[in-house]
């Protein structure tokens, strides 16, 4: 699969979507990760253009272990941004896993779509869309 970002979907330049990457891969150096061994690191660019990270922090109590993704969405709703082009997500697995599915409903209530790129910690991409990742999503209200 390589760097072929051709089947782009969205406005993001792949450009763009590479510095995404390098984010999340440098977030994913500060996981957090004892018990199971497995690094995430997760970037969001925000329609502003800012770039916040996130990386998976695990917990001796097991379930309080939070994914990269969330962490970067509370982090970068707490500095007030709501709306995203996309989020990049890197772990060490080939092919590069998707977001949970607790972190796509996380992610859909803020953004109804965006782009998802998966990366490796090599050069292995998949570009997808939040929406095809999660077509059908709970929702209660919009502000
Ligand atoms: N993890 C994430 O950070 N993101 C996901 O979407 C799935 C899983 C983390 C949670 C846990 O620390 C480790 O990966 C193994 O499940």
């Amino acid at each position: 699969m390589g760097l072929d970002y051709k089947k782009s979907p969205g406005s993001t330049t792949t450009s763009d979507l590479e510095e995404l990457v390098r984010e999340a891969k440098r977030a994913r150096e500060s996981a957090y990760a004892p018990y199971s061994g497995f690094k995430v690191g997760a970037a969001l660019r925000a329609v502003s253009g800012e770039i916040i990270t996130g990386c998976n922090v695990e917990n001796a109590s097991y379930g309080l272990s939070i994914c990269a993704e969330r962490t970067a969405i509370v982090s970068a709703v707490a500095r007030g941004h709501r709306d995203f082009d996309a989020i990049a997500v890197v772990t060490e697995t080939s092919p590069p896993a998707p977001p949970c599915g607790q972190c796509l409903q996380s992610l859909v209530e803020f953004s109804g779509d965006m782009e998802v790129v998966l990366a490796g910690t090599g050069d292995e991409r998949m570009l997808v869309r939040l929406h095809d990742l999660l077509p059908v999503r709970f929702e209660l209200r919009k502000e």
